[in-house]
């Protein structure tokens, strides 16, 4: 099979790139709106992409009509967002939170989660999440235009919060006890749990 993304449609093109761009990281991101109200949603367009400055980036698509998610919308007005990491035993409240409410709602309550204050920034943090990072936009670039087409969120990392329970003797982030899960096409997703190591050349 070839694909041609001049001939398919968004959805369709979409559908292979999830299936095959496996497993993805997830970025559990607060904002805020200008008004004040905090929103939380999960993007699996997401990675860090350096470390000084520790620079993350996600990506929120453009809905199907073709407008801006609420997501998109904060961070274009307030320039501030939270990356929540998603820990295994919490990974419903994160599905909870894909649900489309209305601008004015916020996501936190219905889901069952609270919301913690920053201390950089003014988004809220998820409490129940094992790590977050505080960050500041960078940019935003937009590549394309109309339906799902991305608006990258690139931010700087302003304070890196560790529940000391995640961390090893060394003081080190331990993978075992974040306990992270991955997003692959569809509905479908992936546990961390089984390693192999690489030594590299
Ligand atoms: C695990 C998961 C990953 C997702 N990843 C993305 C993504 O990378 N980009 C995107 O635009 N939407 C993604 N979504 C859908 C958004 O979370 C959803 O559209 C949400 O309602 C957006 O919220 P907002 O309008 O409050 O910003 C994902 C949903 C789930 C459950």
């Amino acid at each position: 099979m070839t694909i041609d993304p001049a001939t398919t449609t968004p959805r369709d093109v979409y559908r292979h790139l999830i299936a095959c761009i496996t497993p993805r990281p997830i970025g559990w991101v607060s904002t805020i709106s200008p008004a004040g109200v905090p929103n939380l949603a999960p993007f699996s367009f997401f990675n860090g992409v350096g470390a000084n400055p520790p620079s993350v980036v996600f990506s929120a698509v453009n809905r199907r009509d073709g407008s801006r998610k609420d997501t998109v919308l904060n961070v274009e007005a307030t320039r501030q967002f939270v990356i929540n990491i998603v820990s295994a035993p919490i990974a419903p409240q994160m599905n909870a939170t894909s649900a489309e409410l209305a601008y004015e709602v916020s996501e936190f309550k219905p889901a069952g989660l609270t919301e913690l204050a920053s201390v950089r920034v003014r988004p809220p943090r998820v409490k129940e999440a094992l790590v977050q990072m505080e960050c500041e936009v960078f940019d935003i670039v937009r590549v394309g235009d109309g339906p799902l087409a991305a608006n990258l969120v690139i931010g700087i990392v302003a304070l890196l919060h560790a529940d000391d329970r995640v961390l090893d003797m060394n003081g080190q982030i331990d993978p075992n006890k974040l306990d992270t899960i991955g997003r692959m096409g569809s509905n479908l997703y992936c546990n961390t749990r089984e390693r192999f190591e690489m030594e590299r050349p």
